[in-house]
């Protein structure tokens, strides 16, 4: 079975390369970027996770995997495509499908056989049927087409190991033929599939990132007022969590999620149900508490100094989550421009970040090599990412290095009492 992939982002690149690893053996993914083909092509992941690029050169070597920007060879005698690209959010919040249709577009007037078109993509709930239409309305030859829907719920940092060890497969299908192919793909994966329609398909995949957005919005919601009650967030939602029907996944408290989902798909939903003349209240919510959230602690600091101006700030963490370079959604970039407008010299850290956190603030702020180098003759210091590096720190180093030492910690690292015990003037999330 051929199968071509559109779109090497976090969900085509890792689908292609994890279907080569259960043992496809003509899987081509595509992509518009010559340079990042050749990249690939060499073993050179465009993103940072682990161990994709040894399964991206192991895969290549014996051939089962394959990258082009030459899209009409890909699709032309492709039994299933499958569209991975970029549904970013649009300014009024809705999902912009401008890279969908162009592929769709491609594909109509490419393919010379009978093609599985599975959109992987989160799309608006409709959107597998209107895309259906469009390419055979479009078709320049006489084939048979049909739509899939069949999400992606990997996350950054674990792409692989969610891919290759995925919770549950979904499956949105129209006909048995869709499914028939479906269940040979995904067959080697010896995953749970759901099989549904198209439509509950594309909503699985919102209500699911929604719920979760929905839960630590819910628990930041607590989290501040146990800051004002007197009780400590990670006790609660430790309590909570032994109840099977809560769980203990995605109860952290924190300065709000971020990345390239949550912030986009809850938005997104919001959106699709207004515009449906429904009001998603729960979701409105979420999105709300996120903004808040996430300016919440300069907001504490800005009470606790008199000015920002001309301060020597350190920033640790730039990336909306460990083990990735991704700053989409980031709460530091917020709170870098909070900090910037206000006259402070931010120093920031990151261990893989700081790359992309050049794309975004070039020259405006400085960037250090290290914990210690960010610190140094800070007066303030924020936490916003809780890289392994930041929780193991040696915290004793704070009192010794920063000017004034008062840590404001955005992912509750360390523990309140070991910062009392040192003499450093600390604030957490919800303690
Ligand atoms: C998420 C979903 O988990 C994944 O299933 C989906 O396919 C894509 O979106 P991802 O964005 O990679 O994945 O990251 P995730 O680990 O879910 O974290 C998202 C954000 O929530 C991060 O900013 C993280 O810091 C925050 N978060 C997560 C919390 O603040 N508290 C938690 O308890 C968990």
């Amino acid at each position: 079975m051929k199968i071509a992939i559109a779109g090497t982002g976090y969900v085509g690149l890792v689908t292609g390369v994890c279907l080569a690893e259960v043992g496809h053996t003509n899987v081509v993914c595509v992509d518009v970027d010559d340079k990042k083909v050749d990249l690939m092509k060499a073993g050179v992941s465009p993103i940072h996770e682990d161990n994709l690029e040894e399964l991206m050169i192991k895969n290549y070597q014996l051939g089962r995997i394959d990258y082009t920007t030459d899209y009409k060879s890909a699709y032309k005698d492709a039994d299933v495509i499958m569209i991975a690209v970029g549904t970013p959010e649009r300014s009024d919040g809705s999902a912009n499908l401008d890279y969908i249709k162009q592929v769709a577009k491609q594909i109509s007037q490419t393919i010379t056989k009978d093609t599985l078109i599975v959109i992987k993509s989160t799309v608006p709930i409709g959107t597998n049927d209107k895309i259906e239409s469009y390419i055979r309305n479009n078709l320049k030859n006489n084939v048979k087409i049909e739509l899939a829907s069949n999400p992606e719920f990997l996350s950054q940092g674990s792409a692989v190991v969610d891919t290759l060890q995925a919770s549950r497969i979904v499956v949105g299908v129209e006909s048995e033929w869709a499914k028939d192919i479906l269940d040979e793909i995904y067959k080697p994966f010896n995953q749970p599939i759901v099989v549904t329609n198209r439509n509950s398909a594309e909503m699985i995949k919102y209500a699911s990132n929604d719920f979760l957005a929905l839960k630590i919005s819910f628990m930041n919601d607590i989290a501040n007022l146990c800051e004002i009650v007197g009780a400590n967030i990670e006790d609660v939602a430790k309590g909570m969590s032994y109840d099977d029907r809560i769980g203990s996944k995605f109860l952290k408290a924190g300065i709000g999620y971020g990345g390239s989902c949550f912030p986009k798909d809850t938005k997104a939903l919001h959106w699709l149900s207004s515009h449906n003349g429904y009001e998603l209240k729960t979701v409105k919510a979420a999105i709300e508490v996120n903004e808040s959230q996430k300016l919440r602690l300069v907001r504490k600091a800005s009470k606790l100094v008199e000015s920002f101006e001309g301060m020597k700030v350190a920033i640790l963490g730039l990336t909306f989550k460990p083990d990735t370079d991704d700053l989409r959604e980031a709460p530091s970039i917020p709170n870098i421009k909070y900090l910037i407008e206000r006259g402070a010299n931010v120093v920031a850290y990151d261990p893989v970040g700081v790359k992309n956190t050049k794309k975004i603030f070039g020259d405006s702020i400085e960037y250090a090599t290290s914990i210690d180098e960010a610190i140094s003759d800070s007066e303030i210091c924020f936490i916003m990412t809780e890289w392994s590096q930041i929780v193991n720190y040696d915290i004793s180093n704070y009192k010794s290095k920063m000017k004034n030492p008062l840590l404001l910690d955005g992912r509750n690292c360390y523990k309140v009492e070991d910062m009392s015990n040192i003499g450093i003037e600390y604030y957490s999330i919800g303690r």
